[in-house]
């Protein structure tokens, strides 16, 4: 087992440093040689087929319901069709809307997912197209759904999901692209300028490693706290539901995601003296609105981890401690900014002693009911 760790001490934390080389193996296959346009050799779409789409329906459960939480703004944005993102569980018993105008997705690391398996079984019933999103090739949805994407993360050992995750962000985010081309949404400079920044992510993934040790105190820091908020908005707010997640089911911290406009309608009655709450705040169009949200929160002296885009100087003003995430498209920095937050769950589960690639009471594949 050592060696197929590679000489890290967990597979978690390998999984997390896999990242740079799986994004790009997931993403170089489906970048035309003119570095321009994305092409998806699997799917081969005509715009008539992504023009005759009505809606997408996003079904998956976990960290890949998170993904398909970000790929709502990734396609909605890019080729203006609609998504619903349903938890596969709740998807199949509430006698859904879905017709042979839905293009349902489903989104599964292994593939073999109960709930997801049995909601694109549903989707298909009731007459949707369906294309699976999965890391396992021959698994149960691949061979279920009319179509596959794969992403090639390679195998995840470690029950919380890192490296799966972030393939399945640029595998949703190459489609948005796609889609958008061929419905005529996306102009071909955006979807280049797109391209650009999503081929330097690899290496820009390095430098966030680099900080790696100031995550590790930041860590130290949270260790003993009970409670902990991520707070954020548009696309930050599905990273923040992430990386509450990733937080909670390796440290036992309970951990709670809020959008920031929501603060007001409830959690802000929980921040009280030395609460730490993670504000994400990278996105440049939404960056007033987390400031006034991290003012609020501070004024209940909250501490307050801010993360936000390198070269920021307004947020940093407001927080006590900074991470900060390589300069970016909008659409790509979500891919980016997940990695500090898989990297604080990851030493904070490490510094209290826990199990971190088998949380209690978790399995890595849900295949029963
Ligand atoms: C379990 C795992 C999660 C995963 C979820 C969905 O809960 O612990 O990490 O996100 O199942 O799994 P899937 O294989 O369908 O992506």
């Amino acid at each position: 087992e050592a060696a197929e760790k590679g000489g890290f001490e967990h597979f978690m934390l390998k999984e997390i440093y896999e990242q740079p080389k799986v994004i790009k193996d997931t993403m170089s296959c489906r970048i035309a040689s003119d570095g321009e346009q994305i092409q998806f050799e699997e799917l081969n779409w005509t715009p008539e087929d992504v023009k005759s789409i009505g809606k997408i329906m996003i079904v998956a459960c976990g960290t890949a319901y998170h993904a398909g939480l970000l790929a709502k703004y990734f396609i909605e944005k890019l080729a203006r069709i609609p998504v619903e993102v349903d938890i596969a569980s709740e998807y199949r018993y509430r006698d859904p809307l879905t017709d042979s105008k839905t293009l349902c997705i489903v989104i599964s690391q292994s593939g073999e997912t109960i709930d997801t398996l049995a909601a694109l079984k549903e989707a298909k019933r009731r007459g949707a197209r369906s294309l699976a999103i999965t890391n396992v090739v021959g698994s149960s949805v691949s061979r279920e759904a009319d179509q596959v994407v794969y992403t090639w993360a390679g195998p995840e050992i470690a029950v919380a999901s890192t490296k799966a995750y972030t393939t399945q962000l640029v595998a949703l985010l190459l489609l948005a692209l796609y889609m958008g081309r061929l419905n005529g949404h996306l102009t071909a400079d955006r979807e280049a300028q797109v391209i650009r920044d999503l081929q330097r992510v690899p290496d820009q993934c390095r430098n966030i490693f680099d900080h790696a040790g100031d995550i590790k105190e930041l860590a130290a820091k949270i260790k003993e706290k009970e409670d902990i908020f991520f707070i954020g908005r548009s696309m930050d707010y599905g990273l923040a539901m992430e990386g509450a997640l990733k937080l909670k089911e390796i440290s036992y911290i309970h951990a709670e995601a809020y959008a920031g406009g929501e603060l007001k309608h409830g959690t802000l009655a929980l921040i009280i003296s030395g609460v730490p709450v993670i504000a994400l705040a990278t996105q440049q169009d939404v960056e007033e609105k987390m400031i006034s949200n991290i003012k609020e929160v501070k004024a209940r002296d909250a501490y307050v981890i801010g993360v936000v885009q390198e070269g920021d100087t307004e947020v940093r003003k407001t927080i006590d401690s900074v991470i900060t995430i390589p300069r970016s498209d909008n659409f790509v920095l979500p891919i980016m900014t997940v990695i500090p937050l898989q990297l604080l769950a990851y030493y904070t589960a490490v510094v209290r002693g826990n199990d971190v690639d088998k949380p209690r009471n978790l399995a890595k594949s849900v295949t029963v009911e």
